[in-house]
């Protein structure tokens, strides 16, 4: 899993992802409204695992990780509560207001969610739901394996007085786990997460558009109010 994550380091988005975060960090009313979309993300997540999960196929790990990507949530959701309270503002729900393209964040997991599924189509029905949930989480902690890092070191830069390093651990933690219930689903299940590896490259960069065009609004409006 990791030589995934080093290939994606070395990517060009990773140089926009950085880029991208020195700006919005730099704002703090709009870096609010943005970890508040982290916290939606995580929050969506959690939502899934609950409808995907059968009780049959759950373990000890299976409920760590729900409560794992809840405590995501909530710590997200409170730096961002402190953040926009420091900026004389508020992001009380998950609504558009209150996050930076928080809906385009939500459509990445479910556009993943539905291409993963579209994917197992030559399984037997009843394998579908737990082969889903690998596949699916492998890509998105790949991609939180990458994100989170690069956040972490910006967010350390701009002094902003809170980390997401014990996140990036979790999800590290949960890409191991992934890993090996993929190895005692399929043997060799590198064939079936590299298509979808690809999938989420062009997802994540639909997301980052718009939230790039979520900034550009926001930009906009505050130009015509000055
Ligand atoms: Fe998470
Ligand atoms: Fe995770």
């Amino acid at each position: 899993m990791h030589r995934y994550i080093e290939a994606r380091a070395g990517h060009m988005d990773t140089r926009r992802i950085a880029v991208l975060l020195d700006d919005i960090i730099a704002d703090p009313a709009l870096h609010a409204r943005f970890v508040n979309t982290l916290a939606r993300m995580e929050y969506v997540g959690v939502r899934k695992l609950l409808k995907s999960r059968r009780a049959e196929q759950l373990d000890l790990e299976g409920l760590q990780h729900m409560l794992d990507e809840n405590v995501h949530a909530l710590r997200l959701k409170k730096a961002a509560t402190v953040l926009a309270a420091s900026a004389g503002a508020r992001v009380t729900t998950f609504s558009d207001d209150d996050t930076l393209a928080g809906a385009a964040g939500e459509g990445y997991l479910q556009a993943l969610d539905h291409n993963a599924e579209a994917g197992l189509a030559d399984l037997p029905p009843e394998k579908r739901p737990e082969a889903n949930y690998l596949l699916t989480t492998a890509a998105i902690e790949v991609r939180a394996q990458v994100f989170y890092p690069i956040y972490d070191a910006r967010l350390s830069a701009h002094d902003v007085g809170f980390s997401v390093a014990a996140i990036s651990k979790d999800e590290d933690r949960h890409l191991g786990e992934m890993a090996r219930g993929l190895e005692r689903m399929f043997g060799d299940w590198r064939g079936r997460l590299e298509p979808l590896l690809a999938d989420e490259e062009r997802l994540f960069r639909d997301f980052l558009d718009k939230v790039e065009l979520a900034v550009a609004v926001v930009r906009a409006a505050q130009a015509r109010r000055a």
